[in-house]
């Protein structure tokens, strides 16, 4: 990962990055804004000129590099910032990550009296944008290794870069599990990978059921979905657990470490992404890493149902009635509708043995969250209006989407089932929809304290875009962290 240091000195000043900003004007239509160091002679009024010459607007991401030969600074990176709240400096961080790629090392002067949201916003944005994938070397990686940002006195930014540094560490840890191809990604692997960031944390713990331990607790759901698998699925229990806790969370994530369908088989082109289907498992234990990582104040429990989804003759059967753990039977008309029956146990498995305050689901859950919501946007469930809101708002100023969506009356009999006690996957009502309402039936007393997430859309982008990166978003590893911020 990219260093970035906080000082109060230039120790290079090879490559300088300058933040500009728009006027009210037309003449010049953008400026210099008046940063923490002295410039170099001659840089502020070659700017000033260069800000008509190459149509410079000052929005917020916008970018351009100015050559200088035989100069120092050699090159000069005039930044937009726009308004220069945080999510424009997390633009602007996500754009310096893409013009000064070719660069070893750039240095930045913050604005003079910047407010520490600012280091935030730049800091996630250059270290969410210079992520990439690749197993084996990568010949194109960025060669970006240091930023120096320059600031009148360091301590007031320290604490705002720790805090974006492990926020985007979290997100990059989300991603690579997401994007890891499945045949290495199985659920045993995936605990496995959990063991490794979790060993040493104090006040962590973890606990992963094997698959006899699943069976014998009566984890049904999980087991009916995993057993057409050679790789048998896990529990991942994840306990960040820290002295003088007054307010505990559990959070469960969809953990489909590849989905077929089953039985129920995909075609090719719904099928060939569903590596990412385990990306709520994946946010959620990143999330609960970095608020261990933060030392917040606040008891985190997350539980990630693991398995594959696969086709053999060990499979489970569409029509099959599955026993939950707690007992709650489910019709399952089809074997695609896989994620609901693992989180059904999780969601049980929390209301009962853990008692928490509040309880939230991140999953993968349906394609119908894209159809209605398009491909950036979460689908928010929830019966309290006060926690959807607080979830929203720090969805928001965490730089990602999500928009809430009813739990509508009308839709609750399709749930039911002649042969169970549930039907999991009615064909009628709105698919995105209908998986919360069928969740919904495994919160017990948690039912008003507790959200469901369909981050199916956003788990993914097509395209580099700003902060995120062609492939895994690591969706809600940001989210949940501001959120858990706000908590204690
Ligand atoms: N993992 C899929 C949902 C999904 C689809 C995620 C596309 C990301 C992109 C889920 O298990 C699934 O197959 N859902 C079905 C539900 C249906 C069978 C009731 C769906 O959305 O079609
Ligand atoms: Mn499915
Ligand atoms: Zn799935």
């Amino acid at each position: 990962m990219l260093a970035i240091r906080l000082l109060a000195e230039p120790t290079r000043l090879d490559v300088l990055a300058l933040p500009i900003r728009p006027t009210d004007r037309a003449d010049p239509p953008a400026e210099l804004v008046p940063v923490a160091a002295d410039l170099p002679d001659g840089v502020a009024d070659e700017l000033a000129a260069l800000v008509p010459a190459a149509r410079l607007t000052g929005d917020p991401g916008q970018t351009w590099t100015q050559v200088r030969p035989g100069r120092v600074p050699a090159r000069l990176l005039p930044l937009g910032i726009g308004a220069g709240d945080e999510a424009a400096w997390r633009a602007a961080g996500a754009a310096l990550a893409g013009v000064a790629a070719r660069e070893d090392h750039v240095t930045l002067p913050l604005p003079a009296g910047a407010p520490p949201a600012v280091a935030r916003g730049l800091v996630e944005g250059l270290l969410l944008a210079s992520y990439r994938f690749r197993l084996g070397a990568d010949g194109n990686a960025p060669a970006l290794a240091a930023v120096d940002l320059l600031v009148e006195d360091p301590a007031v930014y320290a604490d705002a870069v720790a805090v974006a540094r492990t926020t985007a560490a979290m997100t990059r840890l989300a991603r690579d599990l997401v994007n890891m191809p499945a045949s290495v990604k199985n659920p045993g692997w995936f605990a496995g990978q959990v063991a490794d960031a979790a060993a040493g944390v104090p006040d962590l713990n973890l606990r992963v059921r094997e698959p006899r331990d699943l069976a014998a607790e009566g984890f049904g759901g999980i087991v009916a979905v995993g057993s057409g698998s050679a790789n048998g699925p896990r529990l991942v229990e994840l306990d960040w657990r820290p002295a003088g806790a007054r307010m505990h969370v559990v959070l469960v994530g969809k953990g489909i470490t590849f989905d077929t369908g089953g039985i129920s088989i995909k075609p090719v082109s719904g099928m060939k992404l569903m590596r990412k289907d385990m990306g709520g498992a994946a946010a959620v234990v990143a999330a609960t890493l970095g608020a261990a990582t933060m030392r917040l104040p606040v008891r985190v429990t997350t539980l990630a149902p693991l398995a594959e989804n696969m086709v053999s003759g060990a499979s489970f059967r569409p029509g099959d009635v599955v026993r939950h753990y707690g007992g709650t039977t489910s019709e399952t008309t089809n074997s695609d509708a896989e994620g609901r029956l693992v989180l059904a146990d999780a969601l049980t498995y929390a209301v009962r043995e853990l008692s928490p305050d509040l309880l939230v689901d991140l999953a993968t859950l349906t394609g119908a969250n894209a159809v209605a919501l398009g491909k950036r946007t979460a689908a928010l469930y929830s019966e309290n209006d006060r926690l959807a809101a607080d979830l929203l708002a720090a969805v928001d100023a965490a730089g990602e989407a999500a928009w809430r969506m009813p739990l509508p009356a009308d839709y609750v009999d399709y749930l039911r089932s002649e042969l169970a006690d549930l039907y999991s996957a009615p064909a009628q009502g709105a698919g995105s929809v209908v998986a919360a309402l069928y969740l919904r039936e495994f919160t017990g007393e948690l039912r008003d304290r507790w959200v469901h997430v369909d981050m199916s859309a956003p788990s993914w982008s097509e395209d580099d875009d700003a902060e995120l990166t062609k492939g895994a978003t690591g969706w809600g590893v940001r989210s949940l962290l501001r959120w858990l911020g706000t908590l204690g």
